[in-house]
């Protein structure tokens, strides 16, 4: 049978399957755009269909602070949780920590997908870096786009699950059974950062939206907008894909 990405094993950091079997062409993109525009989402649909690594650094921060999978914390994850702790931002040396200890998925076969990273353009160089010394290339660049109070709806009506990170919506993508995680059966929780989302857009435009010309200039960047069901914009993600065909093997 065919091997699948492990969620829990890269949130953890430790040992864990990691697939093997190669893709004519991995697929390795980062997904930009404001807090609950439906980054996680698409990110979701995608790793089903290129079978690649959803890695989301708010979900391995969040797994490193409250989860209740049993979480051995690496040195960089207990680093980064004092940060937290403390109430500030997490530095981006840190969080570039958190991702080069999962580094090995950047080898996978089927590719991976970068979900809430990098979020500033100090963490773009990093991660160009890090890349460039294990041989990887990035092949797009998908920044998704919505007006705010679009955005503040998604966020307000978001449920997640605290074992496997699977998003819903209590409006537009309900769970089979309310309140409970169609793949885990654990109990979903709306977040306290959801309440706070005018600040974190706040800090979007100022340290994420720079973002665009540094990707721009390495003519990494696609623009799709997040309007209509996340079935309509994926399926907008895998036309803009697919006219970058030269980029993506489909
Ligand atoms: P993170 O978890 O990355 O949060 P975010 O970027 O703010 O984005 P969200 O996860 O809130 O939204 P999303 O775009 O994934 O939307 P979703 O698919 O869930 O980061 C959290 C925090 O961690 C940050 O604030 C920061 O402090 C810290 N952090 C993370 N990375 C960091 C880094 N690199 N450096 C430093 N700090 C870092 O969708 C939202 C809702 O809408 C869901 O309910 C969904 O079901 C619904 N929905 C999705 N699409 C649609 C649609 N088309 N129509 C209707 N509803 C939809
Ligand atoms: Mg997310």
């Amino acid at each position: 049978m065919k091997e699948k990405p492990d969620r829990l094993g890269w949130l953890k950091g430790g040992e864990c399957n990691v697939v093997t079997e190669h893709r004519p062409r991995p697929c390795r993109f980062v997904l930009l755009g404001a807090p609950g525009v439906g980054k996680g989402t698409q990110a979701q649909l995608l790793a089903e269909l290129f079978d690649s690594y959803h890695l989301s650094t708010g979900d391995i921060l969040r797994a490193a602070k409250i989860s209740p999978i049993d979480c051995r914390r690496s040195p960089v994850m207990a680093e980064a949780v004092s940060f937290m702790d403390a109430g500030q931002l997490v530095p981006d040396e840190v969080v570039l920590g958190l991702i080069a200890e999962r580094e090995k998925y950047s080898h996978s076969g089927a590719g991976f997908l970068l979900d809430g990273f990098p979020r500033t353009v100090a963490q773009a160089v990093m991660l160009e870096n890090l890349l460039g010394k294990l041989h990887v290339q990035l092949d797009a660049v998908l920044s998704y786009e919505l007006p705010l109070e679009k955005i503040v709806a998604r966020l307000s009506g978001r449920r997640t699950c605290p074992i496997c990170k699977t998003v819903f919506h209590d409006q537009t993508r309900p769970p089979k059974q309310p309140g409970l995680c169609d793949d885990c059966g654990a109990e979903l929780f709306h977040s306290e950062d959801d309440r706070a989302v005018r600040e974190r857009m706040q800090a979007y435009e100022t340290r994420t939206a720079p973002l665009a010309d540094f990707y721009r200039s390495r003519d990494l960047f696609i623009t799709i907008s997040a309007e209509g069901t996340s079935e309509e914009i994926f399926e907008r993600t895998l036309e803009a894909l697919n006219g970058r065909a030269e980029a993506v093997a489909m």
